[in-house]
């Protein structure tokens, strides 16, 4: 991850509301728009026990939204955001702070990409799963008729997971536990010793082993495996969070009863601690830098031979190194409609896209971006 300019957002979008009128209110298809505002980093970003008593576990009722990010069905799981799974940008973005101390412009980033891929920023909804009735389609069905959620394929969500089966083979959606049991094999053999036993402890070669065999493995299974550039920078990145957000915050320990507890019961373990600091891009950065150090892997997909190749490059210069080449996917797969926007559905457009730039975007490729993608995708 690139470093985090959020004086260039928040100059970006005070030029963005001062060069448009103001609107108090806009309905479009029936639905009302409702402004998205940038949340205010809370005072308290110590070590916390989490959950506190206004959020205990309750397991996801039927029409409840759960889908294929652990730590997301977890705060659903817990009511830090609603328990249906549908939430707001704000909703989400200030529950990952409260309860992962999850650095704010780092959270608002993973948020407002996944808004603008995934969710409707005109109501500003997002399901944390798959298609609900309580997130509509975008005014004019300017991504297709329906909004899909994180559950959809081809935005964070894609193959290679630790813990679901790649679309085209399997259940994208829900936790496997064949697959978890090959990765507890690597935990076995390159786990730190600690209070649950020996080898017990997920550590960097853990990661790493985990990593590379699911990479492999699914490569060699599925014919249509594609590891696009935003699903590059995401594997490493939700792995690393194994060790950098699940871990106790007191003592570090990314234990397997810690880890089971999010990954398999998708709620916080008994007398969990928060990360005793705000959890950044470049604490992440670190991590996932060494899985990017250890695993030549590439933007590609499997060819009609089953070959893995590399995919077109994008162009100049967003082919300069693959965090350029991330940001230019990102917003490549977010509906081209939505940059051509008025009033607060365009304020809303540009503040995501905004934040999205300035986590991202560095150095050759530092211009902002608004979205530019196929209506579907
Ligand atoms: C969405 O569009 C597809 C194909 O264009 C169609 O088959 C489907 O019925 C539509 N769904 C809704 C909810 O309108
Ligand atoms: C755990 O590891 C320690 C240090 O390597 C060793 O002394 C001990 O016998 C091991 N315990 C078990 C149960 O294998
Ligand atoms: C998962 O939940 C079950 C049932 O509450 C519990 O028995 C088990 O210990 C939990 N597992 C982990 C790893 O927390
Ligand atoms: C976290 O660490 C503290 C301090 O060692 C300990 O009391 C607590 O039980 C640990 N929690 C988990 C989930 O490991
Ligand atoms: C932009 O939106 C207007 C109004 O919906 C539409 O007429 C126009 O074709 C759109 N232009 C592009 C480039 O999508």
């Amino acid at each position: 991850m690139r470093s985090f300019h959020l004086l260039y957002v928040l100059l970006h979008v005070a030029c963005s509301t001062a060069a448009s009128t103001p609107t108090s209110t806009q309905v479009l298809d029936g639905q009302t728009a409702t402004l998205i505002t940038f949340p205010t980093q809370p005072t308290d970003t110590g070590l916390k026990q989490i959950p506190d008593a206004a959020h205990p576990f309750i397991a996801p009722g039927p029409n409840d939204q759960r889908g294929p990010c652990p730590g997301m069905n977890t705060l659903a799981n817990h009511g830090y955001i609603p328990r249906n799974g549908i939430a707001t940008f704000e909703e989400i973005t200030l529950a990952m702070v409260e309860a992962y101390n999850l650095e704010i412009n780092f959270g608002a980033f993973l948020v407002a990409a996944n808004m603008l891929l995934r969710g409707n920023p005109f109501v500003n909804k997002i399901s944390i799963g798959g298609v609900s009735p309580l997130v509509p389609p975008l005014p004019g069905n300017i991504g297709s008729n329906v909004t899909g959620g994180l559950a959809k394929h081809g935005g964070f969500e894609g193959d290679g997971s630790i813990t679901r089966a790649d679309v085209h083979i399997g259940d994208n959606r829900n936790f496997q536990d064949l697959l978890y049991d090959l990765d507890l094999l690597y935990l076995g053999q390159f786990g730190d010793n600690g209070p649950d036993g020996n080898n017990t402890v997920f550590n960097v070669p853990t990661i790493i082993a985990i990593k590379r065999h699911n990479i492999q493995m699914n490569q060699a299974a599925d014919p249509e495996f594609h590891f696009t550039p935003t699903r590059v920078a995401a594997s490493f990145t939700e792995i690393s969070f194994l060790l950098d957000v699940f871990a106790n915050g007191t003592t570090k320990q990314a234990s397997i009863s810690t880890i089971g507890s999010f990954l398999r019961n998708q709620s916080f373990p008994q007398n969990w601690h928060r990360a005793a600091a705000p959890v950044t891009g470049e604490i992440l950065g670190q991590t996932s830098s060494q899985l990017d150090a250890a695993i030549p892997i590439f933007a590609g997909h499997n060819d009609a031979q089953g070959n893995f190749v590399p995919d077109t490059p994008p162009p100049a210069p967003f082919d300069a190194n693959p965090g350029c080449g991330f940001y230019y996917d990102l917003f490549a797969n977010m509906p081209g409609g939505l940059a051509n926007t008025t009033g607060i559905f365009k304020q809303n457009v540009d503040l995501l896209s905004s934040i999205v730039s300035a986590a991202v975007s560095g150095p050759p490729c530092d211009q902002p971006l608004l979205p530019f993608g196929p209506p579907d995708n």
